[in-house]
């Protein structure tokens, strides 16, 4: 593979269009497919369709290859575990991997006090333990979740996701109890008010108006939020968000939970989002890029909340010892490789180009993000601040189809979401691509 896009046929070619007709046939309808990309191999930022054409990778997996597709550390430590042993329940009984994963994971999330860590499969199992071990500690029934979130799709985690009405369509009831209150978004504010003269309005509204009104604060188990909304939009909140929201609930008694299934690892340039804000919750919940590709997630906890008891939470396959080694290997890849700083590079790089581009260009409403969490969110036009859902959709297919591949989140935002081993010839190949293509649905009206 070349560092760069390389289109042999018109995507969706011939292979992967025989492939596409067979998962009609038999695969769950349920999956939101964004295009007909059929992967056939990956190397660190750029991904091969099964009719050979080449794509840098601007999705990452959805934010799950930090260190890169097929990092050869990675693979590595995942061969020498599987010429060792391939499972025996964590569950049940004991292994090193496990150990020294919540080890690491103790030491690289946020918060000077002792910490313990529950291991589950996937991101919707790091929420679902995080709100039954809130549950358990505090006794409480009640929580506040937030709107346009994304926790994920059991009962439990859906009743906090709240960014698409078809999430939740005719699967209620869901788990009683949550209260969703507005995001700090502030290129949208909920309550049409503009930072930083409504001095954070949507913090007092929670106080004033949820836990004053109908969630008494002694039934108030935990606040659950995003440090930067994934599935919502790429929303990163303003400076002092979070300082004031954990104040709030520390008044009130109540727990935090960030949900870092997007943003942590490395992804916005520190191990977890919300360090950028100097909050130490006491829940942080991990997935996605923790085992570059592998099934698992961390449900990392103050030792004093996770106090619960043997037999209250577990997973057959939770902490398996293969997932174990790539994250493992992950984090030291991250810290030999310095990604974090590659991360604060390249992302500090891309908002000051597209920031410049954006000025130029009509349909360009806001850019913001941090590291390599970027959003890049699309109007019909700067006045009205329409959303240009249609466009966003247009910029991601055509952009796709020159050899890049990248997606939409929010309602008509572009995320940007490359591997954190990006440099600058390769990301500057993709910005080309990217840009001429907003330019030119642009000029279409
Ligand atoms: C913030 C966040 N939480 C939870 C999830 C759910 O993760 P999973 O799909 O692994 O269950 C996602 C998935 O996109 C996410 O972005």
């Amino acid at each position: 593979m070349s560092a760069f896009p390389h289109l042999v046929v018109s995507p969706p070619g011939p292979k992967a269009r025989e492939l596409l007709k067979r998962d009609e046939r038999s695969v769950s309808p349920s999956y939101s497919r964004f295009y007909p990309l059929v992967v056939e191999s990956a190397k660190d930022c750029l991904v091969k369709d099964v009719d050979g054409n080449e794509y840098i990778d601007f999705n990452a997996g959805i934010a799950c290859l930090n260190v890169g597709h097929n990092h050869p550390k990675v693979v590595n430590a995942i061969k020498n575990q599987c010429d060792r042993f391939l499972h025996y329940s964590n569950t049940d009984f004991y292994y090193e991997g496990v150990i020294s994963l919540a080890e690491k994971l103790a030491e690289i999330s946020p918060g000077g006090f002792e910490k313990k860590v529950y291991f589950g499969n996937s991101g919707t199992e790091a929420v679902e333990a995080a709100v039954k071990l809130a549950k358990w500690h505090t006794r409480k029934q009640l929580f506040i979740g937030f709107i346009s979130a994304f926790h994920g799709r059991t009962i439990g985690s859906l009743s906090f996701t709240a960014s698409k009405p078809t999430q939740r369509r005719h699967f209620f009831p869901l788990m009683p109890g949550v209260a969703h209150v507005p995001y700090a978004y502030c290129y949208r504010c909920p309550f049409k008010l503009n930072y930083p003269e409504c001095d954070y309005w949507c913090i007092d509204f929670i106080d004033e108006f949820v836990l004053q009104k109908y969630a008494p604060p002694e039934d108030v188990a935990a606040i659950v939020f995003e440090p930067i909304q994934g599935e919502g939009g790429y929303v990163v909140p303003p400076p002092d968000y979070f300082r004031r929201l954990k104040k709030l609930a520390d008044q009130n008694g109540l727990l935090t939970v960030a949900d870092e299934v997007q943003s942590g690892i490395g992804r916005t340039g520190k191990w977890f989002a919300i360090e950028h804000w100097n909050v130490e919750p006491d829940i942080v919940c991990s997935a996605k890029a923790l085992a570059s590709g592998l099934p698992i997630s961390a449900t990392i906890a103050s030792a004093r909340v996770m106090d619960w008891p043997g037999g209250s939470h577990a997973s057959t396959f939770g902490g398996n010892p293969l997932s174990c080694a790539a994250a493992l290997a992950v984090i030291d890849v991250i810290r030999e490789e310095k990604l974090l700083d590659n991360a604060n590079k390249q992302g500090s790089y891309i908002l000051k180009r597209l920031s410049e581009f954006g000025e130029q260009n009509p349909i360009v409403g806001d850019v913001r993000g941090k590291g390599l969490m970027i959003g890049v969110e699309l109007v019909e036009d700067k006045e009205s601040k329409k959303p240009a859902t249609e466009k966003a959709r247009e910029v991601m297919i055509r952009s796709w189809k020159h050899g890049v591949a990248i997606v939409t989140c929010g309602v008509s935002t572009l995320r940007l979401a490359p591997p954190l081993t990006i440099q600058r010839g390769q990301l500057d190949g993709a910005l080309d691509i990217v840009e001429d293509v907003v330019n030119e649905v642009a000029k279409e009206g």
